[in-house]
Formats: structure tokens, C-alpha cells, sequence
């Protein structure tokens, strides 16, 4: 039993260190699994953008940000997204003119524009 232990535990140890020979730099910069929306962001979402952007929403919108999938998206990609959503927003592109016409209380505040913006800002990744 012992020894079935210390085999178990050097396997362990051995599969560790290996996994951080070869994954420092993905798993620093961009590669991997990143973080989930933060509360404040996925409430904006909520009523501006989920009725397209999570399934079953809409086909074109989901092939190009899928929110109920945001958690699966390594953090270059979420980092790139939360870019655009923060840039479709700011513009006025998203949500899109029939959603705001058909939804007034859609349509996102000034704050929460700059709430958007403020947290794709801050999870850019820094290049050195
Ligand atoms: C009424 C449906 C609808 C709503 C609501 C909506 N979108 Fe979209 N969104 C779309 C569609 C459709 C596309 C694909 C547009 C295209 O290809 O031109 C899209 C594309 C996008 C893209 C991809 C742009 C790119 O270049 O990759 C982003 C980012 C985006 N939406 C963000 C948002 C955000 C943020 C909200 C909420 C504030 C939102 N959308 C609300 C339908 C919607």
C-alpha cells in the first residue's frame, strides 16, 4: 500500500511539473480557460443581450459571441470579445436597432456602456 503511495504521488508530481514545463506561458498569456462574466456585466447582458447572444438565440449573433459560452472562451479570446462588445456598444450597433426600437429599457445606460468598457479594459492582456 505504501508503495502504491509514493508510485501514485510521484505520477501526480511528475504529470504537475510537466504540466508547468509546458503550459507557463499559454496559461499566462491567453491560452486556457479564462474567468466568467462578472455579476455587474452579465445583468447589463441580461436585458441588452442574451435574447440573441445565448442559445437558442440568434444563429448569426451566437457564431460570433456566445454569452452562455463565455466560461469555455480562453482569456485572448474573451479579451478580444469584451473589445467588441465594448466598441458595438459605444457605437450603438448592439443591441441592434429593431431590438431597441422593440426594447426601450434594453438599450444600455452611459454607465452601463462605460461599465462594459471599463471591464473589457480591464482584462486585456498586457503584452510584454
Ligand atoms: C436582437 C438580437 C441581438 C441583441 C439583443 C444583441 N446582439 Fe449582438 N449581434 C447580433 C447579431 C445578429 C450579430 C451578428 C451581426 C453581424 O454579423 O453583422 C451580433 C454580433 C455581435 C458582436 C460581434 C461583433 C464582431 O465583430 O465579432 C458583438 C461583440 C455583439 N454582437 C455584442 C452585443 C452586445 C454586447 C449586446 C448587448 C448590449 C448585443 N450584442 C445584443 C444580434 C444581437
Amino acid at each position: 500500500m505504501k508503495k502504491l503511495t509514493r508510485i501514485a504521488l510521484t505520477v501526480a508530481s511528475v504529470t504537475f511539473i510537466t504540466a508547468l514545463i509546458i503550459n507557463p506561458v499559454s496559461a499566462k498569456k491567453g491560452g486556457g480557460v479564462g474567468k466568467p462574466i462578472p455579476d455587474g456585466i452579465m445583468k447589463i447582458a441580461q436585458k441588452s443581450c442574451v435574447n440573441c447572444h445565448t442559445e437558442p438565440g440568434n444563429f448569426l449573433a451566437l457564431s460570433h459571441l456566445n454569452l452562455g459560452k463565455w466560461d469555455s472562451y480562453s482569456p485572448a479570446k474573451q479579451a478580444s470579445k469584451a473589445k467588441a462588445m465594448c466598441d458595438k456598444v459605444t457605437k450603438g450597433k448592439m443591441p441592434p436597432k429593431n431590438f431597441r426600437e422593440n426594447h426601450p429599457d434594453g438599450v444600455p445606460s452611459k454607465e452601463e456602456i462605460k461599465t462594459i468598457c471599463d471591464w473589457a479594459e480591464s482584462i486585456q492582456i498586457t503584452k510584454k
